[in-house]
Parts: C-alpha cells; structure tokens; sequence
C-alpha cells in the first residue's frame, strides 16, 4: 500500500521543522555578528514559526487523531504513545520559555547568551528524538495494523481537521509565506534545503 496521506503529512511536516531547526542552531552558532537587528528578527521569526504552526497544528494532529487509533489497535505502542503525548505537553511551553530566553539575549545582552543557546540546544535536541520516535515506532505500527477502512476514516478527519483548528486554509498562506520570509532574509550562508 502506499503511503497514507496522514503519514505523508507527518514526514513533510517533520522534514520541515528538521530544516528550521538546523538552520536556527546554524544561525545560533554564527552569532548576531554586525547585523544584530536582522540576526535577532530572523531568530524571533523562527521560533514563532514553530510555535505557531507545528507546535499548535502538527501536535494536536498526532495526539488527537493518529495516535488514538494506533494504540487501539496495537498495545504495544502505548509506552511510546504517551511518552509522545507527554512530549507535546512539555515541548509547546518549552518554545514560549525560549522565545522569552531570546528576549532576555536580545535586550540584556551576552549575560543571558548562555542560557538561550544551552535550552534551544535541549530543546532541538529532544524534538529530533520525538520526532525520530513517532517514525520508528508509530509509522511501522501503523501501517501493519490500521486497515484501508482506518485510513479512510483517518485521512478524512486528519484532512478536515486542519480546516477548523484556526480558519486554516488562510492561515497556512499566512504560515507558507512566514516559511518563505525566513529562509529569503536568514543571514547567508544559512539555506533550508
Ligand atoms: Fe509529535
Ligand atoms: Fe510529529
């Protein structure tokens, strides 16, 4: 079978945030060197950016609607289940702390430096292995135990479901073109690819 829509969504998603990730923790590496305003607005872009769309809209996503259906089917994945579920918990209020650290770096100079780039570093670091986690154990569960009638039903709601969250098909313009603005202004030789 091919892969579900749901899981494409999923892997496109996750390639996405891998990208922003890596660029932030090249960015972070580089320094505001002589353009603190423009390094300092490209990270505050960023961050917002995944606040905003992955953490708000791909999170619930999985926890609302795929992982549900993949426990009830397979027992076997609910240690992973809720250490995922545990993680999206923990990761929405772990961005707006960082969003806050980058402030304080910003505003109150290289004392704060420190602190800001140890907890991003944290924080990539444990969304990589969420991620990695939901791939390993959930993508493979998935696609040996949900049936075509599972996916069906899943693809529909994962599908409707991105409309209502917030107005949605507007908002992913509004997101698609944030996305653009980040990778046009990041300082060079910073690229998503
Ligand atoms: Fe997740
Ligand atoms: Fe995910």
């Amino acid at each position: 079978m091919s892969m579900p829509t749901t899981l494409r969504v999923i892997r496109e998603e996750h390639r996405a945030l891998k990208a922003i990730l890596q660029s932030l923790h090249l960015l972070i590496q580089q320094g505001p060197g002589e353009n603190e305003t423009s390094f300092f607005r490209s990270l505050r872009a960023m961050l917002f950016y995944i606040d905003r769309y992955p953490e708000r809209l791909h999170h619930p996503k999985e926890t609302e609607l795929l992982f549900p259906k993949v426990r009830e089917k397979d027992t076997g994945v609910a240690e992973a289940v809720s250490e995922l579920d545990h993680d999206h918990e923990a990761s929405e209020l772990a961005v707006r702390q960082l969003q806050l650290q980058l402030l304080g770096w910003e505003f109150l100079g290289e004392s704060e430096r420190l602190g800001f780039v140890t907890a991003f570093e944290n924080y990539k670091r444990a969304y990589l292995a969420h991620m990695e986690l939901e791939e390993s154990a959930i993508f493979p569960s998935a696609l040996q135990h949900l049936s075509t009638e599972d996916w069906v039903e899943i693809d529909a709601a994962f599908t409707s479901n991105r409309d209502p969250l917030t107005g949605h098909h507007p908002a992913e313009g509004v997101f698609a073109e944030l996305f653009s603005r980040i990778v046009r202004e990041a300082p060079q030789p910073i690229g998503l690819g």
